[in-house]
C-alpha cells in the first residue's frame, strides 16, 4: 500500500497566488499576508490525494512539495 502524502508550502517561495486554496481549500490555509500553510502537519488526509498533486502542479511558484512518507 502506497503511504501517506505530507505537503509544505515553502514561505520563500510563495507568493500568494491562493491557487492552491482554491483547489484543495482543505488542504491549506492562508495568512494575512495571502501565502498559504498545510493545515495541521501536513498529513495528507485518505482521498484528498489528488488535490495534493493538483495543488503543487497548479502553483506557478512551484513553492508546494508533496513528500510520500
Ligand atoms: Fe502560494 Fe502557490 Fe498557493 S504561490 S498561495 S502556494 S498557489
Amino acid at each position: 500500500m502506497a503511504g501517506k502524502l505530507k505537503i509544505r508550502v515553502d514561505q520563500d517561495k510563495c507568493q500568494g497566488h491562493a491557487r492552491c486554496k482554491s483547489l484543495a481549500p482543505e488542504l491549506f490555509n492562508l495568512d494575512e499576508f495571502g501565502n498559504a500553510h498545510e493545515i495541521g502537519d501536513g498529513t495528507v488526509p485518505a482521498g484528498l490525494e489528488d488535490k495534493a498533486w493538483l495543488a503543487q502542479t497548479n502553483c506557478p511558484e512551484i513553492a508546494i512539495e508533496v513528500s510520500e512518507e
